[in-house]
């Protein structure tokens, strides 16, 4: 990504709430910008994503960022976003991901496996990279039902990857004039046809085999498009298809990475992980053997507490009042999970990477925010916490690491908080 920005960037919105209290207004530039509000407690976040969330869109003109393609689900809203989102739900249940579960895990697994060629080897390994593999192969597989070889598999990341940094720089630039050159257009703008080129492959296959025994996501989404005229219909879905992608492999690729890089800086939590993964006596993971992992599920979720997002947005489409301030429509309303996150009102210690308070402490869970609250919450979190959990007891399972000296995780602001220099590594067998 071309803009990187460390932990003290993330620092500033809890800095402002802790010197002028749970909802701020910030200065905006410009006669007619919009006010901004910064709302930095659970009853306000619950407010504006739970409660009141109709009052609120994510705003933002996604059309522009999108290039003109069609939205996906991700930034639809009203009605058009219930027409899609409702027969989709099901396909996210706890019920399909027993169903979609075993493939996720088979790919996992194998490109796990396959970290075999790094041991021994003197250099280092970036795995906050080589997790992208991991996540990708189990998405493809659990999503799609897509099995991709490795060439097919790693182009088709790269393509991914290019048109991400695309994206978040065009994101990044939004506000700014349009005759500015978008930094990465042309590479990212091949990445994202190339990722098209493939899924247009799987969705013709698709078509040509009709719907499965028993209907997944992609016959859904199938669905849906349908009765659009032909041209629409098929950039819709494409658009659908691609975007589930975009929103679920960098996203699990990060909290996962996040969360082997702080077991590894703290060797009782990774003992107690170890002991864990290590009563399945080696067996080949499954559904059941992973949901029951309940520590290392606890590391998924307090990786992604001290991982966090730096902010998140929202805009009132009418008069509203937070907390006894009046929020005119219009107000862009800033609420910021990092800072929530380590909030000491809500959070003991909050600056500790202590697992277990997810298994022993009452969470609020309104002051926990990796997928957002409400209507609009992830729709992929079953898929994300079961891929999580599974690589991180895949790789525990088989192998050891040297962390490079000297290095900690530190904050890398993207659309996805990453590493500062990846997670790098050099690997040996257990
Ligand atoms: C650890 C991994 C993940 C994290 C941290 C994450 C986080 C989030 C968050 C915070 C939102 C709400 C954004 C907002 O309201 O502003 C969201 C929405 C969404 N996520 Fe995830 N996500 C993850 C994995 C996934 C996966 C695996 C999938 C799909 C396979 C997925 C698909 C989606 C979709 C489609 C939406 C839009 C839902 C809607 O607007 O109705 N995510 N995600």
């Amino acid at each position: 990504m071309g803009v990187a920005m460390r932990r003290e960037t993330y620092a500033i919105m809890p800095e402002v709430a802790r010197r002028y209290g749970d909802v701020v207004t910030l200065p905006v530039p410009g006669r007619n910008a919009p006010p901004m509000l910064l709302v930095s407690h659970p009853d306000h976040i619950e407010h504006i994503l739970v409660k009141h969330h109709q009052r609120y869109v994510k705003g933002e003109s996604y059309e522009e960022l999108m290039d003109g393609q069609p939205l996906p689900l991700a930034f639809l809203e009203g009605e058009e976003w219930k027409r899609v989102r409702r027969p989709l739900n099901p396909h996210f249940s706890g019920h399909a991901l027993e169903r979609v579960a075993p493939k996720l895990i088979a790919g996992v697994t194998a490109r796990v496996d396959a970290w075999a060629e790094y041991v021994g080897t003197a250099e280092w390994i970036d795995l906050e990279h080589e997790l992208g593999t991991v996540v990708m192969d189990g998405l493809m597989r659990a999503v799609f039902g897509v099995t991709m070889a490795t060439d097919e598999l790693n182009s088709y990341i790269r393509s991914a990857r290019d048109y991400s940094r695309y994206a978040a720089n065009r994101a990044m630039m939004h506000d700014l004039p349009a005759f500015l050159p978008r930094p990465f257009q042309r590479r990212g703008q091949a990445g994202l046809a190339a990722v098209h080129t493939d899924l247009e492959r799987y969705i013709e296959q698709r078509r040509a085999d009709g719907p499965s025994a028993e209907p997944d996501l992609l016959d859904a989404m199938l669905e849906i498009s349908a009765g659009e005229c032909p041209h629409l219909q098929h950039a819709k879905l494409l658009s659908e298809v691609s975007g589930m992608i975009f929103a679920g492999f960098e996203t699990t690729t990060e909290a996962t990475a996040w969360t082997l890089a702080l077991l590894l800086r703290h060797p009782s939590a990774l003992a107690r992980a170890l002991e864990e993964v290590d009563a399945l006596d080696g067996a080949p993971l499954e559904y059941a053997s992973v949901e029951r992992l309940s520590y290392l599920k606890a590391c998924f979720d307090e990786g992604q507490r001290i991982q966090s997002a730096m902010a998140n947005v929202r805009t009132a489409i009418e008069d509203d009042e937070i907390g006894g301030y009046f929020v005119p429509k219009g107000t862009r309303v800033l609420f910021s999970p990092y800072g929530i996150h380590r909030d000491a009102r809500f959070w003991n210690e909050p600056d500790r990477f202590d697992p277990t308070r997810f298994l022993t402490d009452k969470i609020n869970k309104s002051a926990y925010l990796p997928f957002n609250l409400g209507p609009r919450k992830c729709i992929g979190f079953r898929i994300a916490n079961i891929e999580g959990v599974a690589a991180l007891a895949a790789i525990l399972q088989r192998y050891t690491f040297e962390l490079r000296a000297g290095w900690e995780p530190q904050h890398r602001m993207r659309i996805i908080t990453s590493m500062v220099d990846g997670l790098p590594v050099r690997i040996r067998n257990r």
